[in-house]
């Protein structure tokens, strides 16, 4: 029975494995190990997750923990590396776009096992985002391409990767979304914030936004600014509350009533304010994804986006990073009367059973011979 490894590492990376993880297991024609690299440690952003989709338990955790750029995309190669030359698996999969992403399919590739890469082809076209990095070389180096939308098909062929590599499977981020629907409303979250009317539900983390003092404190006004119209709820990523903090801008923020500054929430809460948000303001890639499927509108505080996607069919709007732009946006998007919304195609729910089928039928032992 062919050998299987998932590899997660980071937040967005639980829910876009756990579909894969059960329609694989269900097939009962694969032996499966789920690897977490530990590029995600603390409880709210790794072991949360776990418990809430029901997911497996990592059997293999290699523990590498926060670095620069080189520093753990180094130790993740260098400790799976290991991993791989005692287990031997027949395929490793790699979701996203993160440093663990990169590193693994490279620690396998170099050792001649196929890598199959489950959302691949997204191009910001921007290098100085280090997950564009991490999307190219993937792509470059895997065996197997599953995609999202049909702009990605475009994007591996433009580079060169051959159309049978390439499978249209839709997105098991949104998988997740279908099978967990029914549960958001059991969260308490918006009576334990208090939350009573109309809310802004926001979420920044990108390096591009959050890193410099300056940015930061024109983006913290420019949030401040919202408040006067809705409030705001704000699940601050680690590095963004820390920056805060060192920035002297925490204090501010946890000053306004109407401004909600908490740590970062678990899958079912988080879901449920974003179902029930008047509008999301983000810098993540998953969000814009998962907003179009609410229905939601998205402004996105980026000048570029990886999903077009999620503006071309959903509710996502690029509003670049000048950031005194944003109240302004907000409120155009509080007085239209609607936004469009027409759900991807194939973001129904069943990208995983997809992903499932064609291993079914794929020779893995073809591709280092
Ligand atoms: C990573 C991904 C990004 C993804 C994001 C989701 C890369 C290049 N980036 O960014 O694509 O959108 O995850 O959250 O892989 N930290 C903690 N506890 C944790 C994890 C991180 O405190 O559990 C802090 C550390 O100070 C760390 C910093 O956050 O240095 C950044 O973590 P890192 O994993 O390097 O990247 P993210 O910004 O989380």
């Amino acid at each position: 029975m062919p050998h299987i490894h998932l590899i997660i590492g980071a937040r967005p990376n639980y829910m876009k494995a756990d579909p894969v993880y059960k329609a694989l297991a269900a097939t009962a024609q694969f032996q499966l190990t789920l690897v977490h690299t530990g590029q995600h440690y603390d409880h709210k952003m790794s072991q949360l997750f776990f418990d809430e989709l029901g997911m497996q338990e990592p059997d293999i955790t290699l523990e590498v923990g926060s670095g620069s750029h080189g520093a753990q995309t180094a130790r993740i190669l260098e400790r799976y590396e290991k991993v791989l030359l005692e287990n031997q698996p027949d395929l490793v999969m790699v979701f996203g776009d993160i440093n663990s992403t990169v590193a693994c399919a490279l620690a396998a590739v170099k050792l001649h096992i196929p890598v199959a890469h489950v959302e691949a082809g997204l191009r910001s076209y921007d290098s100085r985002m280090p997950e564009e990095i991490n999307r190219v070389l993937t792509d470059q180096i895997a065996n197997i391409l599953f995609i999202t939308a049909l702009d990605a098909r475009d994007n591996l062929l433009k580079e060169g990767k051959t159309a049978e590599s390439i499978h249209f499977v839709g997105n098991t981020m949104i998988d997740s979304l279908q099978a967990f629907k029914q549960h958001f409303s059991r969260s308490k979250i918006q009576e334990r914030l208090n939350l009573t009317s109309a809310f802004a539900l926001i979420t920044l983390h990108r390096p591009s936004n959050v890193d410099d003092r300056s940015k930061l404190a024109e983006l913290v006004s420019a949030l401040e600014e919202i408040t006067g119209k809705l409030d705001c709820v704000f699940p601050a990523h680690p590095r963004t509350r820390k920056n805060l903090a060192d920035f002297g801008l925490l204090e501010r923020l946890n000053n306004n009533p109407r401004f909600h500054l908490i740590d970062p929430l678990g899958y079912i809460d988080f879901m449920r304010l974003q179902r029930d948000a008047a509008i999301v303001i983000t810098d993540s890639g998953g969000i814009q994804e998962e907003s179009t499927c609410f229905g939601v509108p998205c402004l996105t505080v980026r000048e570029n986006t990886e999903r077009p996607v999620t503006i071309t069919n959903g509710t996502n709007r690029l509003i670049g990073t000048d950031y005194h732009r944003i109240p302004a946006e907000v409120l155009q998007v509080l007085e239209a009367d609607s936004v469009p919304k027409l759900i991807p195609e194939r973001w129904d729910g069943q990208a995983a059973q997809r992903i499932a089928q064609i291993l079914l039928k794929q020779d893995l032992t073809l591709f280092f011979n």
